[in-house]
């Protein structure tokens, strides 16, 4: 009975573990994403740390060895580690140029302190040309999905800065013409402060 119980919570206490460990992240055909991954095990000096960067568990996508970084032929120039980050144990690569088939569970293992990580990848197309789709992507709100949508529409910026631009163009009309209307006002003021002046 007692060991019933205890069991019972290690394998509840092994599932929530499993699933808060597990993150999705989303991105586009040609975009790029950051899959994280960082050991908190700080016995261990982040120079003696490996680690093993797969695909689907079993296909090879960077392993970075006694800092040497050995990228696999299918990501090759596509799979970056940042090595300035090596320091502070974090171990996060950038996938680039992604593709629909780069789609999966992606795992990162790290050695001797055994951790394990795994981040699941969707990528979405996107026709090369097409203004981007927005609503795909904010089914899953998070801050890399919307680096992801930042990058992927320039386009947005481009026409939030004519608006401004125009926006800003108005204003100084209305500026120009404004000082042009009540440019005659103050002229019988000054008249008479003149002339006061004149008096003394
Ligand atoms: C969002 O990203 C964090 C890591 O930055 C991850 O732990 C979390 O599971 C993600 N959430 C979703 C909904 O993708
Ligand atoms: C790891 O490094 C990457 C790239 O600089 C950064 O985006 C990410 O936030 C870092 N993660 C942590 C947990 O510091
Ligand atoms: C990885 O798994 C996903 C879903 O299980 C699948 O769609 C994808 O084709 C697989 N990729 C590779 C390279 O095995």
């Amino acid at each position: 009975m007692f060991m019933g119980l205890k069991y019972f919570i290690w394998t509840v206490a092994v599932l929530l573990t499993k699933e808060s460990s597990q993150s999705t992240i989303s991105g586009v055909t040609g975009g790029s994403v950051i899959l994280p991954c960082s050991s908190t095990g700080h016995e261990i000096k982040p120079q003696d740390c490996n680690v093993y960067w797969r695909h689907n568990d079993t296909k090879k996508v960077c392993d970075i060895v006694k800092g040497e970084v050995l990228v696999a032929q299918q990501y090759s120039g596509r799979a970056e580690p940042f090595p300035e980050e090596y320091g502070s144990r974090n171990f996060s690569i950038k996938l680039l140029s992604l593709k629909q088939t780069d789609s999966g569970l992606f795992s990162c293992f790290i050695t001797p302190t055994d951790e394990y990580k795994s981040i699941e990848l969707i990528v979405v197309h996107r026709e090369p040309q097409k203004e981007t789709t927005t609503t795909i992507y904010d089914t899953t709100i998070n801050d890399t999905t919307i680096n992801v949508k930042e990058e992927s529409s320039p386009s947005h910026m481009v026409w939030i800065a004519i608006g401004i631009f125009i926006l800003m163009l108005v204003v100084v009309a209305i500026v120009y013409l404004c000082k042009n209307c009540f440019k005659k006002a103050p002229v019988p003021e000054f008249s008479v402060v003149m002339n006061l002046d004149e008096e003394h």
